[in-house]
């Protein structure tokens, strides 16, 4: 067996991806636009050590779907290449474990998935570990209904922190469904044992957000205002749950969360008490839809989604932010922009999910200049700059969304949603 060099001697992180950006998430100034990001021109993972994944949740987030680009699996194979061994599979339903682990192991990368033992659920996982077969990293996938929360049952970080204590934790967002303050106790807990925790918030990660914010920075600018706009496609969303506010608390929290991730990035602090939104509600003419794939029927009506939520926002800083996101295009694009404006300077995103353009605009000058990068794979990037800092010691490579991060994100949205629903007329 070939053996694991030391950390002295280990290919340096920076042959990854964003691995030259700053480690601190609030500055860029290691930003490298010519960093290899797509997953085909990075060098084969070497041989060494196993690296061991426990893997919570079968879904489409870590296994992938039609829906789009995310797979988490792949891009832990791709990362370790034969060191991967997932040796948890973690999921209440073990038809969709068994189905994706058969899927693997009818693959190329058996070796990762040939000895990986489904669980039921993670109190089951710890009970049967040995000593030398603790994880390197656990990755949580599961829906957010049971994390994020002090409650038995929904409480995973907690479990996980008695059980597996300092184990890096990966997890994706939004970091729960339950109450902010609980979640903010989470991150409390997280913060005191000092577990690396990155949150899968993975559009930070993306060339174009890197040089907006390298922009800001550059050039010392103040943002006076960010305007997000995502407009769904929603023909194809056939997971009744996603109509219903009560298990995936609707599109703001669970989508355009992305968005609101983005403009605190960018714009800093919201504050929450100045968040106000008005909603198109589906009982309003407005907010009437042709192509729902599901029966909506199904769903309480107290619960059905928004099709349109309008929010704005002051940050600490002074700025305004504002929000639209509505479930209202067919077909299977979505129409996505973020723009931000400071003095003589518009950065304006455009459509980071597929093919992210920076439309950035100077001082003195009346041109759009164009940024693009090739082939970024920001899935790709938050996976390696994971697997780097826990290799390579914490700061290897950034981490651009911690939990304590991320549950700001989570306040701002819910802020965003009860405002809407304050506003809603019977
Ligand atoms: N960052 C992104 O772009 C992105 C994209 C898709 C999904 N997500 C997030 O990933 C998470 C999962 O979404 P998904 O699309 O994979 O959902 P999914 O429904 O496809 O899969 C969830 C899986 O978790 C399993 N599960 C249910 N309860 C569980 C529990 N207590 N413990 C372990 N597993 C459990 C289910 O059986 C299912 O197999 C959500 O938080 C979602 O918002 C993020």
């Amino acid at each position: 067996m070939a053996v694991r060099p030391s950390v002295a001697l280990r290919a340096p992180p920076k042959r990854f991806a964003a691995a030259r950006y700053s480690t601190k998430p609030e500055t860029t100034a290691e930003f490298d636009p010519n960093a290899i990001t797509s997953m085909d021109k990075q060098q084969p993972p070497a041989p060494g050590e196993d690296f061991r994944v426990a893997i919570v949740g079968a879904g489409n987030i870590n296994f992938g779907s039609d829906e789009g680009p995310w797979n988490h699996s792949f891009r832990l194979e791709h990362k370790l290449g034969p060191r991967l061994k997932v040796t948890a599979l973690i999921d209440p339903s073990e038809q969709r474990a068994k189905q994706v682990l058969k899927t693997k192991c009818d693959s190329f990368v058996v070796s990762a998935y040939k000895d990986t033992v489904i669980y039921p659920n993670v109190e089951a996982y710890i009970a049967s570990l040995k000593p030398e077969e603790r994880p390197h990293a656990i990755w949580v996938g599961s829906p957010p209904a049971f994390r994020g929360r002090l409650e038995h049952g929904r409480d995973l970080e907690e479990v996980l922190a008695k059980g597996l204590p300092g184990v890096p934790l990966f997890v994706e967002k939004p970091v729960s469904t339950g109450p902010v303050d609980q979640a903010f106790a989470v991150a409390h807990k997280i913060e005191q044992t000092k577990t690396l925790v990155s949150v899968g918030y993975m559009l930070r990660y993306l060339k174009v957000v890197q040089k907006m914010k390298q922009i800001l920075e550059e050039n010392n600018l103040n943002v006076m205002a960010i305007n997000a706009r995502y407009i769904m496609a929603y023909e194809h969303t056939a997971k009744l749950d996603w109509w219903d506010k009560s298990q995936t608390l609707g599109p703001i929290v669970e989508q355009a969360t992305h968005f609101c991730d983005l403009s605190r990035y960018f714009g800093g602090e919201a504050d929450l008490s100045s968040v106000m939104a008005h909603s198109v509600e589906y009982f309003e003419p407005a907010g009437k839809l042709s192509k729902i794939p599901v029966d909506e029927s199904r769903v309480a009506p107290e619960n059905r989604i928004p099709r349109v939520t309008c929010a704005t926002w002051k940050f600490d800083s002074g700025a305004v932010g504002s929000l639209t996101h509505a479930v209202a295009l067919q077909g299977h694009n979505y129409s996505t922009e973020l723009d931000v404006y400071a003095d003589g300077h518009m950065l304006r995103l455009v459509d980071p999910y597929n093919a992210p353009i920076l439309y950035f605009r100077r001082p003195g000058d009346d041109h759009e200049e164009i940024v693009r990068y090739q082939n970024d794979d920001p899935f790709f990037s938050e996976v390696s700059n994971f697997i780097d800092c826990i290799e390579n010691g914490p700061g290897a490579s950034p981490i651009l969304s911690s939990y304590e991060d991320a549950v700001k994100t989570y306040a701002l949205t819910w802020a965003i949603r009860e405002a809407s629903e304050r506003s809603i007329k019977k």
